[in-house]
């Protein structure tokens, strides 16, 4: 005989359904994920109407998505959960580099480039150069270690969120790391800026009364043989929204002084006319178990 389907038991029932899934894994996954998303459904009581109007976010999420933007990934960001993600992530890994989130404006590939070019092609805003060390965990060097860089422009804008504006690939690069494990290369120091709000998720963001707003970052992902990849930003030192970030992206060390420098002979050294801004750090990579 059937069994009537009752709030009580419906999860219980879904969950059994998926008794002979194979990937134990994914039998866990869809199992939590169903327990907790009808628990939301009983404590809320959430109307016919209201999961309807979910149904319609979602779909317009996706409607939204192309191959240079990623509603979903931004909704992911909003939400806390690409941060969260994240951090499970980078549970014992303290002594390294803190991880942070990708964000939608990575592109495959950027341009390569030579240590010490400038990833600013248009030449707009206050000039930087930005280097350091990429080490491991031990403080060895990791020569020929790889960088892929990407920042907005001076205005809060990508290359991609601009066509015809900025020249494609301008605030991007891959760089190699030298024989010391040493990377630098010049650049204009990037503006604070708001996620994009012409979609679901700046609706969402409206109708909660939170701003978009993210504080100026430079991102990162660096790699190198037997370590594990490393998707960070630095933060500039003093930008608005370090407190608030709308994606909850900021660790208090990946916050970087781009410091001053009005030195004649050290702007020649990277060629450079004063005044510049100098924003140095290392960053430090987790050995593969
Ligand atoms: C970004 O930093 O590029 C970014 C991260 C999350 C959401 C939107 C933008
Ligand atoms: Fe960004």
């Amino acid at each position: 005989m059937a069994t009537d389907f009752t709030e009580e038991t419906a999860a219980a029932a879904v969950v059994d359904s998926f008794a002979d899934t194979p990937d134990p894994r994914l039998r866990e996954l869809l199992s939590a994920l169903v327990v907790h998303l009808h628990a939301f459904v009983r404590e809320t009581g959430l109307t016919i109407a209201e999961w309807q109007r979910a149904i319609d976010f979602l779909t317009a999420t996706g409607h939204k998505c192309d191959e240079e933007r990623q509603e979903f990934i931004l909704l992911s960001d909003v939400l806390g959960i690409s941060m969260l993600v994240e951090t499970i992530s980078d549970r014992s890994f303290g002594t390294t580099t803190a991880s942070t989130v990708l964000g939608p404006f990575h592109v495959v590939k950027s341009p390569r480039r030579q240590l010490g070019d400038s990833i600013d092609l248009v030449g707009a805003g206050p000039p930087c150069v930005v280097g350091g060390r990429v080490l491991s965990a031990d403080g060895t060097p990791l020569p020929g270690a790889e960088l892929d860089v990407w920042q907005a422009n001076d205005q809060g804008y990508y290359d991609v969120q601009q066509p015809g504006v900025q020249p494609r690939g301008n605030g991007r690069a891959l760089f190699t790391a030298d024989e010391n494990g040493a990377f630098w290369f010049r650049t204009i120091v990037p503006s604070h800026y708001p996620i994009p709000t012409d979609g679901p998720v700046g609706a969402l963001l409206a109708a909660t009364r939170r701003h978009p707003y993210r504080p100026a970052h430079i991102h990162f992902i660096v790699t190198a043989p037997g370590h594990r990849t490393l998707t960070t930003h630095i933060f500039v030192a003093g930008s608005p929204y370090l407190e608030s970030d709308a994606v909850f992206a900021v660790k208090k060390s990946l916050v970087v002084d781009f410091t001053p420098v009005a030195d004649p002979e050290q702007a020649a050294r990277y060629g450079l006319a004063p005044p510049f801004r100098l924003a140095s750090f290392d960053i430090v990579l987790q050995p593969e178990a």
